[in-house]
């Protein structure tokens, strides 16, 4: 599923049936599926602040619990920041340069591209905070980064993250 529907129709895999619409308000029936998986879109789920950022991060998360089956796995990949301070820089920083249409080629920071990153534990509690979820697996890889960047401090402990949990209950 993707919000910029026609952009992505064009490079879809003949085989993949995309459908347009939000995140934070699946067009799915409550316990439709087995299995839900969201890769590299919490971080870009931002709002007018860190917290609404958040706010949407969780509002996505409580729709794949939504739509989940009992006994289904909802499989989340994202991108993490451990230092929360250096993701709010980063936060104002990609806003500031997206309002002013600014970009910083040499850092790969396009001026249309506004991340939130979230802290490995803050996505897991996403799915815990509800109670009605068992995490069964849990996997963090930190990123080794360029020398620009780690000079930057800003991804000095960043990495890739797999939380997979299991629905308790669907109701
Ligand atoms: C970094 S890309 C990841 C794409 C794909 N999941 C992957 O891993 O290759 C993030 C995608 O999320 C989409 N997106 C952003 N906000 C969304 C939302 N609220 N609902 C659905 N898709 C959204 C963007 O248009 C973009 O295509």
């Amino acid at each position: 599923m993707e919000l910029v529907f026609d952009t992505y129709r064009k490079q879809v895999n003949e085989s993949i049936f995309l459908i347009g619409g939000n995140a934070m308000d699946l067009p799915f029936k409550d316990c439709s599926f087995e299995y839900t998986v969201v890769k590299n879109l919490l971080h870009h789920l931002v709002g007018r602040t860190r917290r609404e950022s958040k706010a949407f991060g969780k509002r996505a998360v409580e729709e794949l619990m939504r739509v989940t089956k009992t006994g289904g796995y909802i499989i989340i990949l994202d991108q993490y920041n451990r230092r929360r301070f250096f993701s709010a820089i980063i936060f104002y920083l990609t806003l500031f340069c997206s309002i002013f249409s600014i970009s910083f080629e040499s850092f790969g920071w396009g001026k249309n591209v506004i991340v939130s990153f979230l802290t490995p534990v803050e996505t897991r509690d996403f799915l815990t905070g509800t109670g009605n979820i068992d995490i069964v697996m849990n996997v963090e890889n930190r990123l080794e980064l360029s020398r620009r960047w780690r000079y930057t401090l800003l991804m000095s402990n960043i990495g890739r993250l797999v939380v997979i949990g299991k629905v308790k209950k669907c109701e």
